[in-house]
């Protein structure tokens, strides 16, 4: 990938790309012309061999739909160009600490994930030079460990939200849902039924209600600290997290103060 000619916007991706994906492509076009997609399934970003493998790939058919949604360039970088040998130490890739916060929540379940991401995103951005970056809002807490990264290493790119989409029936639009069986994806209406509940006990009693999810987490916390929130908690978050047919599903959402 060449030097930038102009300000980017860019959208990493791992592939798999969905709507949610293609609102971000539109969101970045809304910037600027100059619209980079990158394409790269990061092996430091999986705790598990299984699910990097089982991670969907359509090279071809991602980089359509990314040039119809917008993008005027899409890249799809060699694992060698992101993590050449001088990154390594011993044949590792030297990761950049997430910090405390990746301890948290989905941190706490995949140990070492936020620090993946934050390698990769540092490498790409090393590559692609852009002046925005887009995020999902999705990932709620990959966007806050990014934004505070950028901030607090004062790199100079401009990290825009993205909103979550939802496919009509109200699932979160994710890569693996491709991967749920028609009736684990029925099951799964579950997290945004008990996220539109209004209320932490009624979340967890409505999510204990169906036996196909394996929950993880359910809790409402304070997005700048992902602290539990308490009825002082400005902008309190739902954040659920839970296992469907052996896929992870990830949601979050505002609740009303004092939730
Ligand atoms: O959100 C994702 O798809 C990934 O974590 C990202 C940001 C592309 C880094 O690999």
């Amino acid at each position: 990938m060449s030097a930038s000619n102009g300000d980017i916007a860019f959208v990493p991706t791992m592939g798999a790309l969905h709507d949610g994906h293609v609102s971000l492509i539109k969101h970045a076009r809304t910037l600027t012309n100059n619209v980079v997609v990158s394409i790269f399934v990061n092996p430091l970003q999986f705790e598990s061999s299984e699910d990097l493998e089982k991670y969907p790939r359509d090279l071809e058919g991602d980089s359509k739909k990314a040039l119809a949604a917008g993008a005027t360039r899409v890249w799809a970088p060699t694992i060698d160009e992101i993590y050449p040998e001088n990154l390594k130490v011993n044949g590792e890739v030297k990761k950049i600490s997430a910090g405390e916060i990746a301890n948290k929540f989905e941190g706490a379940a995949r140990p070492g994930h936020f620090d993946g991401v934050l390698t990769v995103i540092n490498q790409l951005f090393k590559h692609v030079d852009p002046r925005w970056a887009i995020f999902g809002e999705k990932d709620f807490q990959q966007l806050h460990i990014v934004k505070n990264w950028v901030t607090k290493s004062y790199i100079p790119v401009e990290v825009i939200t993205g909103g979550i989409i939802r496919d009509s029936d109200g699932l979160a639009l994710s890569s693996r849902n491709v991967r749920l069986t028609t009736e684990g994806r029925k099951a799964a209406l579950v997290i945004s039924r008990a996220l539109r509940s209004g209320s932490k006990a009624s979340m967890k009693e409505i999510l204990a209600s169906e036996p196909a999810l394996t929950l993880d987490y359910a809790e409402v916390i304070d997005p700048s600290t992902f602290e539990i929130a308490d009825s002082s908690t400005l902008n309190p978050r739902a954040i659920v997290a839970g296992w469907i047919d052996g896929v992870r599903l990830l949601v979050n959402m505002g609740m009303a103060a004092g939730s």
